[in-house]
């Protein structure tokens, strides 16, 4: 190879999956995603431990509304690098900066797991990213690289489905009418659920290199939908839901009227005035680079 080839690790089967599948997906359900997690992460936004002048990472940003909200929090003596592996998201986030006037913030196409990190940052944030990892614990190293000694990650993530019940009921229902999907089904990764064992979650932080791990519940409400038929579509085209209606392909689409009305009529205990809202809880997870 000569000095001016890069080597490229190859994009994982995730990544691609990401793209093709859930950027149109998420683009097209963006007013639940961002709309009914922000309901989420303002419990969790006061008490991060970021300070005006941080240099901060946001770990597979999305739409980038959380990387905004840090840009503000450091304020122009910091800064704010915002990552996903989708272009098709960051689109949005550099979209809705510029609009709002924030300048300290880039963002950048780029695989958390394997980008060369410089340790120059003092906060590393990932609002449900992290749990996509082809190999978590690689993943978490590589964000702790990002780190100056003495700096902090802290992570938001699932609990476990039953704890979960705007995803968990949806796909109760439907596998009443449809199958499970396969062992070869195209997926997002691990996927949700995958960091809810605080047990699992600290073994894997402990052999990426942190220290002082800690667990906090955060139970929050989510918004799903606008109405009815905005609540039961969103959860036929994403989530563990969206999977399985996916993944059974025509079957899906037979049925799909019966499975609607199904769903809405559990959906209709949850109706609020401003839309369909259910309870959600997550874990904020801490810990530390080493000094
Ligand atoms: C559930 S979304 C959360 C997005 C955003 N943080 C939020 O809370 O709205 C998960 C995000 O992680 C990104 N992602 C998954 N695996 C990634 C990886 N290996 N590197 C960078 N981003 C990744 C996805 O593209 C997606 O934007």
């Amino acid at each position: 190879m000569s000095n001016a080839e890069v080597a490229v690790a190859p994009r994982s089967q995730y990544v691609d999956f990401w793209n093709s599948v859930l950027v149109p997906k998420f683009v097209r359900w963006r007013h639940v995603l961002v709309g009914g997690l922000t309901l989420h992460s303002a419990k969790v936004f006061p008490t991060l431990a970021v300070r005006p002048g941080d240099k901060v990472v946001d770990a597979g940003c999305g739409f980038g509304d959380t990387a905004i909200q840090l840009a503000r929090l450091v304020g122009p003596s910091g800064s704010v690098l915002a990552m996903d592996c989708c272009d098709g998201f960051l689109q949005y986030g550099r979209r809705d900066a510029e609009a709002a006037g924030v300048e300290n913030i880039t963002f950048l196409e780029a695989d958390v797991q394997t980008y060369p990190f410089k340790p120059i940052h003092d906060f590393c944030f990932s609002r449900f990213g992290t749990q996509f990892f082809e190999n978590p614990v690689a993943g978490l190293r590589n964000m702790r690289a990002s780190l100056k000694p003495g700096g902090i990650m802290t992570m938001i993530v699932w609990r476990g489905i039953n704890d979960n019940p705007w995803l968990g009921f949806a796909k109760q229902v439907v596998l009443q009418y449809l199958p499970p999907p396969g062992e070869n089904a195209a997926t997002c990764g691990p996927g949700p659920f995958s960091m809810a064992d605080t047990g699992v979650v600290t073994k894997q932080l402990e052999i990426a290199g942190y220290k002082s791990i800690e667990f906090e519940q955060v139970d929050a409400q989510v918004f799903v939908g606008k109405d009815l038929d905005d609540a039961v579509a969103f959860q036929l085209a994403v989530g563990p839901a969206g999977e399985v209606y996916r993944e059974a392909g025509k079957l899906g689409e037979q049925r799909h009227d019966e499975i609607a009305q199904a769903l809405k009529a559990e959906l209709t205990k949850y109706q609020r005035p401003n839309g369909i809202i259910m309870d959600s809880s997550s874990w904020k997870v801490t810990a530390k680079n080493p000094e």
